[in-house]
């Protein structure tokens, strides 16, 4: 018997037991059927028609359908192989106007985690994935701190009827977005530009979060979190460190310390103590927002390369709340259809930071994707090979991360399918499959197929 020296030997490429292989969608994004079985407006449908709205009337209705068709969008994913579906729960068909309940609207919900169970999928609820009761929108929004305790009684909903059938729970998806697109640019619904309410929203949104946890947890032994969005941050040179510090202040820590180290950081208060934060938090609040949690969702796309400003700001609408008119510099890597930089070597600094600076809490990836200008061939076959190449390069980074010891649980790639990516209307394609948003007729890409192979084998292709 030959044995091959160490050197030579393939590297085994293999996750943990027991790692969690999924993919991701969200309620607004992929559901369509918005006027059906008692459901309300969101923002998000009141944004898509306003005029001028850069989604150009898009309004999620009939987008990809999965409404109507998740029963065959299982089938789908277990053609797949795929061992988790991260979905979102639409407020507005649960607790139309963020009034009483629903039951036809909650109905979907049982429905979709049975039709999952069944066919061996683990179920992964996210809460919140940006869809407010528009109703609740015109009583103040996330700036009112009424909402937040409107979203735990919605929780409470939620998690009473599905309980223990569901494998994971995300109270909140990316509150970054929520607040400082939402409230702040107003490049999301619902469309505000005020400083002041998106750091009123950041609060109200943590103080749902925490709210959420109780509830949930007082009817469902499920594990439980939040997902946040998170961006290595880098300065481009020492004049930026100030400006980096802020811009890693209200991307990452302005969410992560009150969650996970019971308060919002020093520095971070201090910057925005001139828009309001000191005031918004009531006694008991810090207690509330850092309920243990059981997982962190990590949502990654890319880094943040920072410039300080080099001009006076012009005075327009922006997220960066104090650091406003700060720079972002390409550090020249390829970039995908969104403009995103690919850098896969970031997810590994992000989940290494994260296990250092914040132990103890078993981390999952619950968005990572990219969206290229996928096209269906004549022969009706989609080849994103970008796809897959930005596909293996973040799994190896995963790995690389879990074996310095990051205690990282699962993968869900985003998105299972074409979906209404926010202001992007239908352009930017991030799915594992491809829909015709005509005919509904989906198509898995190449990618589906090669991460199909990934989870069969449970690790990646040796070198
Ligand atoms: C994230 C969102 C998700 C999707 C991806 C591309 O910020 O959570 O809904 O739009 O970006």
């Amino acid at each position: 018997m030959s044995v091959l020296p160490e050197s030579a030997r393939p590297v085994s490429l293999r996750f943990p037991t027991g790692f969690v292989w999924g993919a991701a969608t969200a309620s607004f994004q992929v559901e369509g059927a918005t006027t059906v079985d008692g459901r309300t407006d969101s923002i998000w449908d009141e944004f898509c028609r306003r005029p001028g709205a850069v989604v150009n009337g898009d309004t999620g209705e009939p987008g990809a359908d999965h409404y109507r068709r998740y029963s065959a969008d299982v089938d789908l994913m277990s053609s797949l192989g795929l061992g988790a579906y991260r979905f979102s729960v639409a407020w507005p068909r649960v607790r139309p106007d963020g009034g009483a309940v629903n039951r036809a609207g909650l109905d979907f919900y049982d429905r979709l985690v049975d039709r999952l169970l069944e066919a061996g999928i683990a179920p992964w609820a996210t809460l919140y994935h940006w869809d407010l009761p528009q109703a609740l929108e015109e009583a103040g929004g996330w700036t009112s701190r009424e909402t937040a305790y409107r979203f735990a009684e919605y929780a409470s909903t939620v998690a009473e009827r599905l309980g223990n059938r569901v494998a994971g729970w995300m109270t909140l998806n990316e509150p970054w977005c929520a607040a400082f697109m939402g409230y702040g640019s107003g490049r999301h619904a619902p469309g505000v530009t005020s400083a002041n309410s998106a750091v009123a929203a950041v609060h109200h949104l943590l103080l749902g979060h925490g709210l959420a946890m109780e509830r949930i947890r007082a009817v469902s032994s499920a594990p439980a979190g939040i997902t946040l969005n998170l961006f290595p941050v880098h300065p481009a040179s020492d004049e930026d460190i100030d400006a980096a510090r802020r811009v890693d202040g209200l991307q990452n820590r302005v969410f992560l310390d009150p969650v996970l180290r019971g308060g919002y950081p020093a520095d971070v208060l201090a910057d925005l103590t001139p828009y309001g934060l000191p005031d918004l938090i009531r006694h008991g609040d810090p207690e509330i927002i850092a309920a243990p949690v059981d997982l962190l969702g990590v949502n990654y796309y890319r880094e943040l390369l920072v410039a300080a400003p080099d001009a006076p700001h012009d005075g327009s609408p922006t997220e960066w709340v104090g650091v406003e008119g700060v720079r972002f510099l390409s550090s020249g890597q390829p970039v995908t259809e969104m403009g995103w930089e690919v850098q896969p070597a970031g997810l590994t600094e992000l989940l290494l930071h994260l296990h250092r600076e914040y132990p103890g809490v078993p981390l999952y990836v619950t968005e990572n994707g990219a969206a290229y200008p996928d096209i269906v061939t004549p022969s009706g076959e989609v080849v994103d090979h970008d796809r897959i190449a930005f596909l293996d390069g973040h799994l190896r980074a995963s790995l690389a991360a879990i074996r310095e010891g990051v205690d990282l649980r699962g993968y869900f790639y985003w998105s299972l399918l074409d979906n209404l990516e926010w202001a992007e209307g239908y352009a930017k394609r991030f799915g594992l499959v491809h829909v015709d948003f005509q005919s509904q007729r989906r198509t898995p890409k190449e990618s589906a197929r090669w991460y199909a192979d990934v989870i069969g084998r449970h690790g990646l292709p040796a070198e």
